[in-house]
């Protein structure tokens, strides 16, 4: 199939390297996943094993900025498809975070574990390079922070790094999460003191844990549950948590649930076992299907939709753009969008009878009408 590619070359192949990069935007036009993005980038380097899709979703506000994926996708339509959904998603996130940056997100069709080398990350660089000014990239799943450090000796167009960067966002993340929580909570209840109030937190990851420790620190209750045994135990010790199974976090008896791990976790099959009545985490796509959000409705349940309350991590990476340089201090007070633009969505969806991601599509939808 990659053989039948229509192409446009951004600069010739390099004779020494073997990378092209080419346009294929209108081969990907073909697929369901499409939404009018700007431009679809292909990079191949046969000797060096890259096969990397950048997608450029929309630039209306500002340069397309999100993290690259390295999956080893089954097929090369399925790492497009990726490509082109999450650079979607991350034109909505910046837009309701109110950030001066586009959507994109890059796939590299590989495996992380056995084929992600120095040689297909030099590859790698040297295509970000040659889309200079048109796409930031940052760590996603399978791309790690010394990935990512890599590429910055490489190669400007990477936030997100320890050398020249802000570092890891997770705790950033976690903190954007933390306060959009509590907004939750606040608007429930009319007050923000979480002492005794039971969390259920889904993967004790980089983002969970953190949130646990400020969620620890308020006085909260943590239910927690990861497959990783060991994450659970250091929990149950550090914060006198109540661990529970895998299957059981949904189930479990919380006033608030965070999902902290995967997408999808809020389905027609598993949201009439959820029993906490406010939906607060950071994972990346929790509902199954944009309309089971009617579902959360109709048990009672107040959802925060997941891209406006996980944004912190793309706030700090987007201060490395500024112009004045990265300023810690600076992102923290941007943090406070988070909460403030989760209050909009809460009214507004409690005034209009309306699911709360919804609200959250057309504020995004309003930002990128006005530029
Ligand atoms: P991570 O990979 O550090 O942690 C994920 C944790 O979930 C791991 O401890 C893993 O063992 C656990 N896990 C996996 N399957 C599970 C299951 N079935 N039940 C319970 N636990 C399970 O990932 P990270 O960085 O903490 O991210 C967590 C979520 O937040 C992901 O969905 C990610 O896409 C999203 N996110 C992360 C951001 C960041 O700055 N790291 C930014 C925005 C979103």
């Amino acid at each position: 199939m990659l053989m039948q590619v229509e192409t446009r070359a951004l600069k010739s192949p390099k004779a020494d390297t073997g990378l092209s990069v080419t346009d294929i935007t209108d081969q990907a036009s073909r697929l369901d996943a499409f939404d009018n993005h700007e431009r679809i980038w292909l990079g191949r380097d046969e000797k060096r094993g890259l096969t990397a899709i950048v997608a450029i979703h929309n630039t209306r506000l500002g340069p397309a900025l999100g993290g690259t994926r390295v999956w080893p996708h089954e097929n090369f339509d399925a790492a497009l498809t990726d490509a082109l959904r999450l650079s979607r998603g991350m034109t909505y996130k910046a837009a309701v975070a109110n950030l001066s940056l586009g959507g994109g997100k890059a796939v590299i069709w590989a495996d992380p574990a056995t084929d992600k080398t120095p040689e297909l990350l030099d590859a790698y660089a040297e295509m970000l390079m040659q889309l200079d000014g048109q796409y930031y990239t940052a760590e996603d799943v399978g791309l790690s922070l010394s990935d990512a450090d890599y590429l910055r000796e490489r190669t400007r167009n990477v936030t997100g790094t320890t050398k020249g960067g802000s570092g890891n966002p997770s705790p950033v993340t976690a903190h954007g999460v933390y306060l959009g929580l509590k907004a939750a909570f606040a608007f429930r209840n009319g007050h923000e003191d979480l002492s005794g109030v039971r969390i259920a937190v889904q993967g004790l990851g980089s983002v969970g844990w953190a949130l646990c420790e400020r969620l620890h620190a308020d006085g909260a209750k943590l239910i927690v549950s990861d497959i990783d045994e060991k994450r659970v135990a250091k929990a149950v010790a550090t914060f006198s948590a109540e661990a529970v199974g895998a299957d059981e976090i949904l189930s479990a008896d919380a006033d608030i649930f965070a999902p902290c791990a995967l997408g999808a976790v809020l389905s027609a099959e598993t949201i009439p076992s959820l029993k906490a009545k406010i939906v607060a985490g950071a994972a990346n796509n929790q509902l199954a299907k944009h309309g089971d959000a009617r579902l959360l409705i109709q048990r009672g349940v107040l959802y925060a939709p997941d891209y406006v309350l996980n944004a912190g991590g793309l706030i700090n990476v987007a201060g490395e753009l500024d112009p004045d340089g990265y300023d810690r201090q600076r992102v923290l007070k941007a943090l406070q969008e988070i909460p403030a633009t989760l209050n909009t969505i809460f009214q507004r969806a409690a005034q209009l009878g309306r699911p709360t991601n919804d609200i959250a599509k057309d504020i995004a939808d309003e930002r990128l009408r006005r530029g």
